[in-house]
Protein backbone atom coordinates (compact mmCIF):
# COMPACT_ATOMS: atom_id res chain seq x y z
CA UNK A 1 0.00 0.00 0.00
CA UNK A 2 2.64 2.42 1.11
CA UNK A 3 4.97 1.69 -2.37
CA UNK A 4 1.53 2.09 -4.33
CA UNK A 5 0.23 5.37 -3.08
CA UNK A 6 4.24 6.49 -3.04
CA UNK A 7 4.38 6.00 -6.82
CA UNK A 8 1.17 7.45 -7.55
CA UNK A 9 2.53 10.87 -6.60
CA UNK A 10 6.10 10.65 -7.96
CA UNK A 11 4.18 9.42 -11.08
CA UNK A 12 2.26 12.63 -11.09
CA UNK A 13 4.61 14.67 -9.88
CA UNK A 14 7.03 13.86 -13.00
CA UNK A 15 4.27 14.10 -15.39
CA UNK A 16 2.64 17.58 -14.47
CA UNK A 17 5.08 19.85 -15.27
CA UNK A 18 4.58 18.58 -19.04
CA UNK A 19 0.95 19.53 -19.16
CA UNK A 20 -0.04 22.58 -21.41
CA UNK A 21 -3.71 22.23 -22.18
CA UNK A 22 -6.82 21.57 -20.90
CA UNK A 23 -8.05 18.58 -22.26
CA UNK A 24 -4.40 16.80 -21.37
CA UNK A 25 -4.92 17.68 -17.60
CA UNK A 26 -8.51 16.51 -17.44
CA UNK A 27 -7.38 13.04 -18.81
CA UNK A 28 -4.08 13.07 -16.12
CA UNK A 29 -6.32 14.35 -13.34
CA UNK A 30 -9.09 11.08 -14.37
CA UNK A 31 -6.11 8.57 -14.21
CA UNK A 32 -5.43 9.55 -10.87
CA UNK A 33 -8.96 9.83 -9.49
CA UNK A 34 -11.64 9.45 -11.72
CA UNK A 35 -13.69 5.97 -11.27
CA UNK A 36 -10.70 3.44 -12.83
CA UNK A 37 -7.96 6.04 -11.57
CA UNK A 38 -4.67 4.96 -9.33
CA UNK A 39 -5.64 6.66 -6.45
CA UNK A 40 -9.23 5.71 -6.44
CA UNK A 41 -7.87 1.75 -6.69
CA UNK A 42 -5.61 2.42 -3.77
CA UNK A 43 -8.70 3.74 -1.97
CA UNK A 44 -10.74 0.70 -2.82
CA UNK A 45 -7.81 -1.58 -1.70
CA UNK A 46 -7.88 0.18 2.12
CA UNK A 47 -10.27 -2.60 2.93
CA UNK A 48 -8.13 -5.49 2.72
CA UNK A 49 -5.06 -3.56 5.05
CA UNK A 50 -5.25 -5.60 7.77
CA UNK A 51 -6.74 -4.00 11.02
CA UNK A 52 -3.97 -3.12 12.88
CA UNK A 53 -1.99 -0.97 9.79
CA UNK A 54 -5.22 1.13 8.98
CA UNK A 55 -4.27 3.88 10.86
CA UNK A 56 -0.87 4.39 9.67
CA UNK A 57 -1.72 3.56 5.94
CA UNK A 58 -5.32 6.03 6.25
CA UNK A 59 -3.08 8.46 7.48
CA UNK A 60 -0.44 7.83 4.35
CA UNK A 61 -3.47 8.36 1.89
CA UNK A 62 -5.10 11.17 3.50
CA UNK A 63 -1.26 13.15 3.26
CA UNK A 64 -1.26 11.39 -0.92
CA UNK A 65 -4.63 12.78 -1.58
CA UNK A 66 -3.84 16.22 0.14
CA UNK A 67 -0.28 16.53 -1.71
CA UNK A 68 -2.57 15.31 -5.12
CA UNK A 69 -4.81 18.00 -4.71
CA UNK A 70 -2.60 20.73 -4.36
CA UNK A 71 -0.84 19.55 -7.72
CA UNK A 72 -3.77 19.41 -9.85
CA UNK A 73 -4.84 23.15 -8.23
CA UNK A 74 -1.35 24.42 -9.29
CA UNK A 75 -1.25 22.59 -12.57
CA UNK A 76 -4.77 23.87 -13.46
CA UNK A 77 -3.54 27.29 -12.30
CA UNK A 78 -0.51 27.26 -14.66
CA UNK A 79 -2.88 26.66 -17.51
CA UNK A 80 -4.89 29.31 -16.78
CA UNK A 81 -2.06 31.69 -16.50
CA UNK A 82 -1.17 30.47 -20.32
CA UNK A 83 -4.67 30.65 -21.45
CA UNK A 84 -5.04 34.43 -20.64
CA UNK A 85 -1.32 35.48 -22.21
CA UNK A 86 -2.46 33.72 -25.06
CA UNK A 87 -5.71 35.75 -25.70
CA UNK A 88 -3.61 38.97 -24.98
CA UNK A 89 -1.08 38.37 -26.71
CA UNK A 90 2.68 39.08 -26.10
CA UNK A 91 2.42 42.49 -25.92
CA UNK A 92 0.93 42.31 -22.41
CA UNK A 93 1.76 41.51 -19.35
CA UNK A 94 -1.28 40.81 -17.77
CA UNK A 95 1.18 41.25 -14.05
CA UNK A 96 1.61 44.99 -14.36
CA UNK A 97 -0.86 47.04 -12.91
CA UNK A 98 -3.25 48.64 -15.36
CA UNK A 99 -2.19 51.93 -16.76
CA UNK A 100 -5.77 53.34 -15.40
CA UNK A 101 -5.95 52.32 -12.58
CA UNK A 102 -6.63 54.62 -9.70
CA UNK A 103 -5.37 53.53 -6.18
CA UNK A 104 -7.85 55.43 -4.18
CA UNK A 105 -6.78 57.99 -2.14
CA UNK A 106 -8.58 59.10 1.63
CA UNK A 107 -11.63 61.77 1.48
CA UNK A 108 -10.73 65.14 2.16
CA UNK A 109 -13.39 65.08 4.87
CA UNK A 110 -10.60 62.44 6.79
CA UNK A 111 -7.39 63.93 5.67
CA UNK A 112 -8.46 67.27 7.36
CA UNK A 113 -9.95 65.03 10.22
CA UNK A 114 -7.17 63.60 10.76
CA UNK A 115 -4.99 66.61 10.60
CA UNK A 116 -7.07 68.46 13.12
CA UNK A 117 -7.28 65.20 15.44
CA UNK A 118 -2.98 65.22 15.01
CA UNK A 119 -2.72 69.13 16.52
CA UNK A 120 -4.79 68.58 18.88
CA UNK A 121 -2.80 65.38 20.22
CA UNK A 122 0.11 67.45 20.11
CA UNK A 123 -1.80 69.55 22.78
CA UNK A 124 -2.39 66.33 25.24
CA UNK A 125 -5.93 65.00 23.86
CA UNK A 126 -6.77 61.17 23.45
CA UNK A 127 -9.13 60.62 20.97
CA UNK A 128 -12.79 59.95 22.62
CA UNK A 129 -16.07 58.12 20.92
CA UNK A 130 -19.43 58.13 21.76
CA UNK A 131 -22.61 56.57 19.54
CA UNK A 132 -24.49 57.89 16.83
CA UNK A 133 -27.97 57.12 18.26
CA UNK A 134 -28.13 58.15 21.60
CA UNK A 135 -30.61 58.80 24.13
CA UNK A 136 -32.29 62.82 24.65
CA UNK A 137 -30.10 62.40 28.29
CA UNK A 138 -26.83 62.18 26.40
CA UNK A 139 -27.82 64.43 23.73
CA UNK A 140 -29.62 67.23 25.96
CA UNK A 141 -30.83 66.95 29.49
CA UNK A 142 -26.94 65.87 30.36
CA UNK A 143 -25.85 69.15 28.85
CA UNK A 144 -28.47 71.44 30.87
CA UNK A 145 -30.27 71.93 27.67
CA UNK A 146 -33.84 71.64 29.04
CA UNK A 147 -37.41 69.88 27.34
CA UNK A 148 -38.04 73.67 26.35
CA UNK A 149 -35.17 74.17 24.26
CA UNK A 150 -35.30 74.97 20.54
CA UNK A 151 -33.01 72.40 19.93
CA UNK A 152 -35.04 69.87 20.98
CA UNK A 153 -37.50 71.10 18.58
CA UNK A 154 -38.49 68.43 16.27
CA UNK A 155 -37.26 70.95 13.63
CA UNK A 156 -33.83 70.19 14.39
CA UNK A 157 -33.54 66.79 15.85
CA UNK A 158 -34.01 63.58 13.96
CA UNK A 159 -36.16 61.19 16.43
CA UNK A 160 -35.56 57.56 16.12
CA UNK A 161 -39.42 55.65 16.67
CA UNK A 162 -40.37 55.22 19.91
CA UNK A 163 -39.72 51.16 20.04
CA UNK A 164 -36.22 51.64 19.04
CA UNK A 165 -33.84 51.24 22.12
CA UNK A 166 -29.95 52.35 22.54
CA UNK A 167 -27.98 50.26 23.52
CA UNK A 168 -27.70 51.72 27.30
CA UNK A 169 -30.75 53.15 28.40
CA UNK A 170 -30.47 56.08 30.80
CA UNK A 171 -32.54 57.29 33.90
CA UNK A 172 -35.59 58.83 32.96
CA UNK A 173 -38.38 56.20 31.98
CA UNK A 174 -39.47 57.53 28.66
CA UNK A 175 -36.89 58.51 27.10
CA UNK A 176 -36.58 58.71 23.59
CA UNK A 177 -34.02 58.32 21.42
CA UNK A 178 -32.52 60.59 18.54
CA UNK A 179 -29.87 60.94 16.37
CA UNK A 180 -27.49 62.72 17.52
CA UNK A 181 -27.36 66.42 16.98
CA UNK A 182 -24.24 67.39 18.02
CA UNK A 183 -20.95 65.47 19.46
CA UNK A 184 -21.37 67.30 22.95
CA UNK A 185 -23.07 64.04 24.15
CA UNK A 186 -19.51 62.62 24.12
CA UNK A 187 -18.07 64.90 26.84
CA UNK A 188 -21.05 62.97 28.94
CA UNK A 189 -20.00 59.53 28.37
CA UNK A 190 -16.19 60.40 28.64
CA UNK A 191 -17.40 62.06 32.20
CA UNK A 192 -19.59 59.07 33.50
CA UNK A 193 -16.82 56.68 32.36
CA UNK A 194 -13.58 57.96 34.03
CA UNK A 195 -12.08 60.84 36.62
CA UNK A 196 -10.49 64.01 35.90
CA UNK A 197 -8.02 65.10 34.61
CA UNK A 198 -9.74 64.87 30.84
CA UNK A 199 -8.35 66.10 27.88
CA UNK A 200 -10.31 64.71 24.86
CA UNK A 201 -10.91 65.33 21.02
CA UNK A 202 -14.39 63.33 19.79
CA UNK A 203 -14.67 63.59 15.86
CA UNK A 204 -18.03 62.32 14.57
CA UNK A 205 -21.15 62.33 12.54
CA UNK A 206 -23.91 64.16 13.22
CA UNK A 207 -27.49 64.69 11.68
CA UNK A 208 -29.98 67.50 12.04
CA UNK A 209 -33.52 68.07 10.28
CA UNK A 210 -32.05 71.00 7.75
CA UNK A 211 -33.10 71.42 3.88
CA UNK A 212 -29.97 70.18 1.74
CA UNK A 213 -28.01 73.43 0.58
CA UNK A 214 -24.60 74.85 -0.42
CA UNK A 215 -23.77 75.06 4.09
CA UNK A 216 -26.29 72.74 4.92
CA UNK A 217 -25.92 68.98 5.04
CA UNK A 218 -28.99 66.66 7.79
CA UNK A 219 -25.81 64.40 7.70
CA UNK A 220 -22.81 66.35 8.99
CA UNK A 221 -19.33 66.03 11.18
CA UNK A 222 -18.27 67.86 14.45
CA UNK A 223 -15.07 67.96 16.06
CA UNK A 224 -16.22 67.79 20.27
CA UNK A 225 -13.10 68.60 22.83
CA UNK A 226 -13.25 68.54 26.50
CA UNK A 227 -10.43 69.47 28.82
CA UNK A 228 -11.21 69.06 32.45
CA UNK A 229 -8.74 69.67 35.57
CA UNK A 230 -8.43 72.20 38.44
CA UNK A 231 -8.20 75.64 37.49
CA UNK A 232 -8.80 75.38 33.82
CA UNK A 233 -9.79 79.45 33.08
CA UNK A 234 -10.64 81.62 29.75
CA UNK A 235 -6.43 81.94 29.30
CA UNK A 236 -6.55 77.87 28.68
CA UNK A 237 -9.64 78.50 26.57
CA UNK A 238 -7.79 80.93 24.56
CA UNK A 239 -4.53 79.36 24.60
CA UNK A 240 -5.54 76.12 23.56
CA UNK A 241 -7.71 77.17 20.78
CA UNK A 242 -5.04 79.94 19.20
CA UNK A 243 -2.61 76.82 19.03
CA UNK A 244 -4.90 75.23 16.66
CA UNK A 245 -5.62 77.72 14.52
CA UNK A 246 -2.24 78.40 13.60
CA UNK A 247 -1.22 74.86 13.57
CA UNK A 248 -4.26 74.88 11.32
CA UNK A 249 -4.17 77.31 9.24
CA UNK A 250 -0.61 78.98 9.43
CA UNK A 251 1.37 82.13 10.88
CA UNK A 252 -0.27 84.75 11.16
CA UNK A 253 -4.06 83.18 12.56
CA UNK A 254 -5.94 85.38 14.80
CA UNK A 255 -9.06 84.19 17.07
CA UNK A 256 -11.75 86.50 18.29
CA UNK A 257 -14.41 85.36 20.92
CA UNK A 258 -17.40 86.87 20.52
CA UNK A 259 -19.72 86.33 23.51
CA UNK A 260 -22.45 83.62 22.70
CA UNK A 261 -24.85 81.12 24.66
CA UNK A 262 -24.58 77.46 25.12
CA UNK A 263 -27.01 75.67 27.77
CA UNK A 264 -23.62 73.66 28.38
CA UNK A 265 -20.80 76.44 28.98
CA UNK A 266 -20.75 79.59 30.78
CA UNK A 267 -19.62 81.99 30.03
CA UNK A 268 -19.97 80.90 25.97
CA UNK A 269 -18.29 82.21 23.36
CA UNK A 270 -18.28 82.07 18.94
CA UNK A 271 -14.89 81.39 18.17
CA UNK A 272 -14.26 83.64 14.66
CA UNK A 273 -10.72 83.06 13.27
CA UNK A 274 -8.44 85.40 10.61
CA UNK A 275 -6.15 84.09 8.31
CA UNK A 276 -3.47 85.52 5.83
CA UNK A 277 -3.62 82.33 4.29
CA UNK A 278 -7.24 81.80 3.22
CA UNK A 279 -6.79 84.03 -0.36
CA UNK A 280 -10.01 86.17 -0.72
CA UNK A 281 -11.56 85.22 2.85
CA UNK A 282 -8.10 86.62 4.00
CA UNK A 283 -9.73 89.73 4.80
CA UNK A 284 -12.77 89.12 7.37
CA UNK A 285 -13.62 87.13 10.43
CA UNK A 286 -14.88 83.65 10.13
CA UNK A 287 -16.81 82.03 12.49
CA UNK A 288 -15.76 78.51 13.15
CA UNK A 289 -16.99 76.75 16.38
CA UNK A 290 -19.19 77.72 19.88
CA UNK A 291 -16.89 77.28 23.11
CA UNK A 292 -16.55 77.88 26.60
CA UNK A 293 -16.34 77.03 29.81
CA UNK A 294 -18.02 73.95 31.00
CA UNK A 295 -21.03 74.66 33.01
CA UNK A 296 -21.53 73.75 36.75
CA UNK A 297 -24.36 71.85 36.53
CA UNK A 298 -22.88 70.02 33.51
CA UNK A 299 -20.50 68.52 36.22
CA UNK A 300 -23.46 67.81 38.69
CA UNK A 301 -24.77 66.06 36.28
CA UNK A 302 -22.08 63.61 36.12
CA UNK A 303 -21.44 63.18 39.70
CA UNK A 304 -18.24 65.69 39.59
CA UNK A 305 -17.57 68.12 41.94
CA UNK A 306 -17.95 71.18 40.55
CA UNK A 307 -16.44 73.00 43.31
CA UNK A 308 -13.39 71.49 42.73
CA UNK A 309 -13.48 70.83 38.71
CA UNK A 310 -13.16 73.12 36.05
CA UNK A 311 -13.09 72.44 32.34
CA UNK A 312 -13.18 74.16 28.44
CA UNK A 313 -14.90 72.70 25.80
CA UNK A 314 -15.57 73.83 22.33
CA UNK A 315 -17.09 72.09 19.03
CA UNK A 316 -16.75 72.62 15.77
CA UNK A 317 -17.85 71.49 11.73
CA UNK A 318 -15.63 69.34 10.56
CA UNK A 319 -16.95 70.48 7.12
CA UNK A 320 -16.83 74.14 7.74
CA UNK A 321 -12.64 74.05 8.47
CA UNK A 322 -12.20 71.90 5.09
CA UNK A 323 -14.20 73.71 3.04
CA UNK A 324 -12.19 76.64 4.48
CA UNK A 325 -8.93 75.28 4.28
CA UNK A 326 -9.44 74.00 0.68
CA UNK A 327 -11.94 76.83 -0.83
CA UNK A 328 -14.76 74.54 -1.49
CA UNK A 329 -17.67 76.22 -2.30
CA UNK A 330 -20.22 73.67 -1.16
CA UNK A 331 -20.98 70.86 1.13
CA UNK A 332 -22.64 68.57 -1.14
CA UNK A 333 -19.37 68.05 -2.87
CA UNK A 334 -18.13 65.82 0.08
CA UNK A 335 -20.95 63.47 -0.17
CA UNK A 336 -21.25 63.37 -4.03
CA UNK A 337 -18.49 60.83 -4.95
CA UNK A 338 -17.68 62.76 -7.93
CA UNK A 339 -14.33 61.71 -9.08
CA UNK A 340 -13.53 64.40 -10.46
CA UNK A 341 -13.82 66.64 -7.11
CA UNK A 342 -12.50 63.65 -4.91
CA UNK A 343 -8.90 62.94 -7.50
CA UNK A 344 -8.22 66.91 -6.41
CA UNK A 345 -7.02 65.47 -2.68
CA UNK A 346 -5.10 62.60 -3.67
N1 LIG B 1 -22.68 71.52 20.37
C1 LIG B 1 -22.66 72.84 19.79
C2 LIG B 1 -23.42 72.81 18.47
O1 LIG B 1 -23.61 71.79 17.91
C3 LIG B 1 -21.27 73.32 19.55
C4 LIG B 1 -20.55 73.60 20.84
C5 LIG B 1 -20.63 74.84 21.42
C6 LIG B 1 -19.82 72.63 21.47
C7 LIG B 1 -19.96 75.15 22.58
C8 LIG B 1 -19.15 72.91 22.66
C9 LIG B 1 -19.23 74.18 23.20
O2 LIG B 1 -18.42 72.01 23.30
O3 LIG B 1 -18.57 74.45 24.33
O4 LIG B 1 -23.79 73.84 18.00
Amino acid sequence: MQEQLANILTEATAAAPAIAARPEFEAFKARIAGPNGTLTAAMKAMAAVPKEEKPAAGKLLNQTKGALEKLFAETLARIEQSEIAARLGPAIDPTLPSPDDFAGSLHPLTQVREEVVGVFRKLGFTVAEGPEIESEWYCFDALNTPDSHPARDMQDTLFMPRETRCADATKKGDEAYVLRSHTSSVQIRTMLKQQPPIRIIAPGRCFRRDTVDATHSANFHQIEGLWVDKQVTLRDLKSVLDAFVREMFGAGTEIRLRPSFFPFTEPSFEMDLKSPNLGRLSDRWLEVMGCGLVDPKVFENVGYDPEQWTGLAFGMGLERIAMLLHGIDDIRHFYANDLRFLRQFA
